[in-house]
């Protein structure tokens, strides 16, 4: 039987070509599963999960747990806000009181960079890293990948273009790891601020014209601007950035071929992109979200099968 190559899913930097397309054909199965009218199965039974977040999170948190259920898994929910941390517990202590609950995996989303890394190797559970501060977000960038897949058939030689605040993303950064590993072209654009320095060395272009880069791609994945990661000002003024970096449906209209619009979530409607692009037909916002479930089903079921 395949099984990953790993015992955690901490990044996408640790996954092969081979993991991603085991994910993909196991998520396959699970999205059949839960558009059944029973969209359980009983393969998880004996599983206990703690998802443990630390900030703030919609899709991800819900996904996860949605994910988890369906598989029959046994399921605690840990927020850090109405927890013994705001009274100064750490990492560790926190995470290890979860596990001598009997728990067997943590999904775990935090604001510093390596803080599942940092678990992985202090706790005996198996990890999933549900976004870590600016650092990776595996699970959103294999149901980006996953996304692409279904609409356009095939990942490898797409265009895909990442539009946005590329310095504070972990979106950003898992996903082209992703596309790379998988063939796919992959430019970055944005304001020049928002562009880290060494992001050509991973492979990619840098576009700092947004029509050149929407004529060029074939899916422009659109990222908010993390205001929450900006310790100063990276452009003059939101306005300026939308009519500089914003998608509306006039400029969409107007580029010589039809793009797949992506999004992670939370979509700012007006900023990043105006809410007749969002809706529009070219958009798979949602769908994005859909498969988030069936991805995370499949990394759960091929983690849990390697819990001795
Ligand atoms: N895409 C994503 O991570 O969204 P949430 O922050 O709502 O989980």
């Amino acid at each position: 039987m395949s099984e990953l190559s790993v015992k955690h899913l901490l990044g996408i930097k640790y996954l092969n070509e081979k993991d991603i397309q085991l994910i993909f054909e196991t998520a396959d199965h699970f999205k059949e599963v839960i558009n059944r009218s029973i969209k359980k199965v009983p393969s998880l039974r004996d599983i206990t999960i703690a998802n443990i977040f630390f900030e703030n999170s919609t899709r991800t948190k819900l996904s996860f747990e949605l994910a988890e259920k369906r598989l029959s898994a046994d399921v605690i929910n840990f927020s850090a806000g109405q927890s013994s941390v705001k009274k100064g517990e750490t990492l560790i202590d926190t995470v290890n009181n979860i596990l001598s609950m009997k728990v067997d995996m943590v999904v775990m989303r935090h604001p510093n960079p390596g803080a599942g890394i940092f678990l992985s190797k202090h706790v005996n559970a198996s990890i999933v890293n549900a976004g870590d501060g600016a650092h990776e977000h595996p699970t959103q960038a294999l149901l980006d990948s996953y996304s692409i897949r279904e609409k356009l058939g095939d990942v490898s030689g797409k265009n895909v273009v990442i539009v946005g605040d590329i310095l504070h993303s972990r979106v950003a950064l898992s996903n082209i790891f992703a596309l790379k590993l998988q063939g796919a072209n992959v430019k970055v654009c944005g304001p020049k601020t928002l562009l880290p320095k060494y992001v050509e060395s991973l492979g990619v272009e840098v576009e700092t014209d947004l029509r050149k880069a929407l004529n060029w791609c074939d899916v422009a994945n659109m990222l908010r601007i993390q205001n929450e990661r900006l310790d100063i000002s990276y452009f003059p003024t939101t306005r300026e950035y939308t009519q500089q970096f914003g998608v509306n449906k006039k400029l969409l209209d107007s580029l010589d071929k039809e793009i797949v619009i992506m999004h992670p979530g939370p979509i700012n409607r007006g900023v990043e992109i105006t809410t007749d692009v969002a809706d529009s037909k070219q958009s798979i916002i949602l769908n994005q979200v859909e498969n988030g479930v069936a991805i995370r089903m499949a990394v759960i079921y091929l983690l849990a099968s390697k819990i001795k």
